[in-house]
């Protein structure tokens, strides 16, 4: 009966000496080279970046974890380097919901935000690189309205009347110079006063400035219109703080908006600038391309402008629209 005791005692205490002894040697590797996931646990500023990242599991979606670790890297890289206080840390994150409460059904403060941050500007372009000889595209803007009224080529879509008529003409075609017939051509611009007709409904009859064409089998589109004007963004929020802050002017140079469509080739999403505008270096959105800055000249031909039924003399553009293959 005494010899159980015993035999516990001693068959106890042999793992704990084991255990004893094996422990400096488990220590000293926790120590000299820690589990490679603990590095998560310890947040410093040197290696900020790594402790974020590595937190991500190895079920994490591939194109989620990269674009979300890029952005860590640029937006520690930026705190290190700009070192906000505490006071603008938070001025930050009371200006970022400032501008989502700025948002509804008919206002983005955020595509505004990333408009004139050219952040806008730089994925569209950096997303429509490959050009070889095809129109060049911009920003698609915040007056776009899918549904607007279809006509025949050569219609006047100035509902109002009001401002300085304008011809606009060309062609569809492909990078090889042939025509595309049947291509969607939707135009929409500002009237004269620096406005859309969906900023001032009761004022411009509704889809005033705006219609849809087809290219004939020639790749013809024509349609009258009225001379654009430049005009400011929206500056009554936060980008419009922004921009007062900044000593920087909200307007954008006067515009023609076109997307082109057809099937077999990638949807053109650009605009035609006026010349003469005094905002074309200055365009708070960066939306300006030089081989979109399109030549109207004023045409004197009573017969002519007869035969388009504009009064004389008017202004005309001829503008040719190349698509790439889709
Ligand atoms: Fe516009």
């Amino acid at each position: 009966m005494m010899a159980k005791p015993v035999t516990k005692k001693i068959s106890a205490r042999k793992p704990a000496a084991k255990a004893s002894a094996k422990k400096p040697t488990a220590k000293k590797k926790a120590v000299k080279k820690p589990a490679k996931r603990d590095m998560s646990y310890y947040f410093t500023v040197k290696d900020s970046v790594k402790v974020v990242q590595s937190r991500s599991g190895k079920r994490a979606d591939k194109r989620t974890k990269f674009l979300v670790d890029t952005l860590v890297k640029h937006m520690h890289a930026f705190v290190k380097e700009a070192r906000p206080t505490m006071d603008e840390w938070m001025y930050g994150i009371n200006y970022l919901t400032r501008v989502g409460h700025m948002c509804n059904d008919w206002r983005q403060e955020f595509i505004l935000l990333s408009d004139v941050l050219g952040i806008s500007m730089l994925v569209e372009t950096l997303n429509h690189e490959k050009m070889s000889g095809e129109t060049e595209s911009t920003v698609l803007g915040p007056f776009y309205i899918p549904d607007a009224p279809a006509y025949e080529n050569g219609a006047n879509i100035c509902l109002d009347g009001k401002g300085e008529p304008v011809w606009v003409q060309g062609r569809v075609l492909n990078a090889k110079g042939k025509p595309i017939a049947g291509a969607k051509i939707e135009v929409w611009q500002a009237n004269e006063d620096g406005f859309y007709d969906v900023q001032q409904k009761g004022i411009q009859p509704d889809m005033n400035l705006r219609g849809v064409f087809t290219a004939d089998k020639d790749g013809h589109y024509s349609f009258r219109s009225a001379y654009p004007r430049h005009y400011p963004i929206p500056h009554d929020g936060p980008v419009g703080d922004m921009l007062t802050a900044l000593d920087r002017n909200p307007n954008r140079p006067a515009h023609l908006h076109f997307m082109v469509s057809a099937p077999g080739y990638e949807k053109l999403i650009t605009h035609i600038f006026t010349p003469d505008c005094p905002w074309l270096k200055d365009d708070a959105v960066f939306g300006v391309k030089e081989s979109l800055i399109a030549d109207f000249t004023t045409v004197d031909d009573a017969k002519r402008a007869a035969g388009i039924g504009l009064p004389n003399p008017f202004r005309m553009v001829e503008w040719n629209v190349v698509l790439s293959k889709a």
